[in-house]
């Protein structure tokens, strides 16, 4: 290391000085670098050559005197990162300006523009690899807020006073969307019969086990604090392991509640609440947040029998999301979609970042397994529906860049965690040989499976479930 020059200028009467120095080199650079294209088109190579070495010295000096006056901080990886934000999404800004360049008729410039947006977009990968590597791992707190023009990413209370990457004002910057996990459960397994085999033949899946785990999600706007679900009843015990387990919930990492304060959150924060279906381990704590107005869908509010002036019963209708047919705004960039299948009254949730998009979608899948491969698990209540929601999700996902997350499996975590955004394959529908009734044979009683929601209808509930293979004691009374 040696002796740093940072910011010996700073707050002297050199200052003003500095800042003109560094802006008449940072000019040079342009100068030298549209003089040197200049020449190059010329023919003159020789030419274009020593413009070139001039504009890198020029380059140079301009970040020796801005060095001077401390314009950029010397603990710089957090500022990194933010300019990391910065490099990728310039990629769509530069794409943008390529494009109206191109309808005006300027083929030539507008195909070097694309090279300059992906030159962008690969700033971005190489200083994320040199963040991996060399950024001391040090957790970013407080709110994040973008640079609406540049895409640079502060974290503090308020925003810059200038946006230290392209020199907006403060009232360019607006609060960023962050999403977390709320992680409960972990450690488990399910069996791929059970998360891929829904409507197929039985013995038609390769018997393997999936990892499984159980967390919700939690959107914070900056303004607001929306949950997706609800985790578990505090005082649920999962049931007992045994050599027929389908599914397993691993060990408790916390109650859902605790959980959510784990990541800074106290439940009066809480303003929304997005339900994806009404299963326990999706609704289980909706008690915990008597202020937050919990929005579900019609059907599965009516199936709960939920009251309370805080529930909005969702009819969806704002129109179609994308290809999906109704949705209903919850806020910017967030919308609660309904995805029939899993349950009657199913929804998802897509939360827009960007040219990115996270899709928070309960149950709609237990593990990416069944994503890629385009298989159902055996739980849902309509199995054509399920099929219909299924293929609308992997097709939004081909079309848009999405971070798939999910509550049961590990793969929603470490999703969110590498910003992963998925890409599937092109595989067939599997032909649904299952087709259970949406009709019930009149009298009797109704017995629900609750770990597959398998309904059968008798006096007695049937020995073993057909679908998911719970014994008898996994039924309950409708
Ligand atoms: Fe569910
Ligand atoms: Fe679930």
């Amino acid at each position: 290391m040696t002796e740093s020059l940072h910011g010996l200028t700073k707050g002297t009467e050199l200052e003003p000085l500095m800042v003109a120095m560094a802006q008449g080199e940072a000019t040079g650079v342009m100068m030298y670098y549209a003089l040197a294209r200049l020449a190059k088109e010329q023919g003159l190579d020789e030419v274009a050559n020593v413009f070139i070495e001039s504009a890198n010295q020029e380059a140079v000096h301009a970040g020796f005197y801005a060095t001077l006056n401390g314009r950029y901080p010397k603990d710089f990886w957090q500022f990194v990162a933010g300019v990391a934000k910065a490099e990728y999404s310039g990629k769509a800004t530069v794409k943008g300006l390529a494009d109206k360049v191109r309808a005006a008729g300027f083929d030539k410039a507008a195909d070097e523009m694309e090279i300059f947006a992906e030159q962008e977009w690969h700033h971005g990968v190489v200083i994320d690899e040199l963040l991996k590597k060399f950024a001391p791992k040090k957790v970013e707190s407080g709110k994040k807020w973008i640079c609406s023009v540049c895409g640079y990413e502060h974290v503090g209370d308020a925003p810059p006073e200038t946006c230290p990457v392209c020199g907006q004002p403060k009232s360019a910057f607006k609060a960023k969307i962050q999403i977390k996990a709320v992680r409960f459960y972990d450690g488990g397994f399910m069996l791929k019969s059970f998360a891929c085999g829904g409507g197929l033949p039985e013995g038609s899946i390769k018997e393997e086990k999936l990892r499984s785990s159980l967390q919700n999600y939690v959107i914070d706007t900056g303004d607001e604090v929306i949950l997706v679900d609800t985790g578990v009843p505090a005082d649920f015990e999962p049931p007992a392991v045994t050599e027929k387990s389908v599914i397993t919930f691993g060990d408790k990492i916390a109650n859902y509640v605790d959980a959510l304060k784990n990541l800074g959150y106290e439940p009066a924060q809480v303003s929304k609440i997005l339900v994806t279906h009404k299963h326990p381990d999706h609704t289980g704590e909706l008690r915990s947040f008597p202020n937050a107005k919990i929005f579900i869908s019609r059907i599965e509010a009516d199936d709960m029998n939920l009251t309370g002036d805080n529930v909005v019963r969702v009819d969806f209708t704002d129109g179609a999301y994308k290809n999906f047919p109704a949705c209903q705004k919850i806020a910017d960039g967030i919308y609660y979609i309904f995805a029939p299948g899993h349950t009657k009254g199913n929804s998802i949730v897509i939360v827009e970042d960007g040219e990115k998009f996270y899709m928070i979608h309960g149950d709609v899948t237990y593990s990416d397994e069944a994503l890629l491969e385009n298989k159902l698990s055996v739980v849902f209540e309509d199995l054509n529906a399920a099929r219909d929601t299924l293929s609308r999700v992997r097709a939004f996902i081909k079309e848009n860049k999405t971070v798939y997350l999910s509550t049961h499996t590990p793969l929603g975590y470490e999703n969110l965690a590498a910003q992963k955004i998925m890409t599937l394959p092109d595989v067939d529908e599997a032909p649904i040989v299952e087709t259970q009734t949406e009709e019930k044979p009149v009298g009797g009683k109704i017995w629900v499976c609750s770990i597959c929601g398998y309904e059968h209808t008798g006096d007695e509930p049937p020995e073993i479930c057909p679908r998911c293979k719970q014994p008898k004691s996994a039924f309950k009374l409708k």
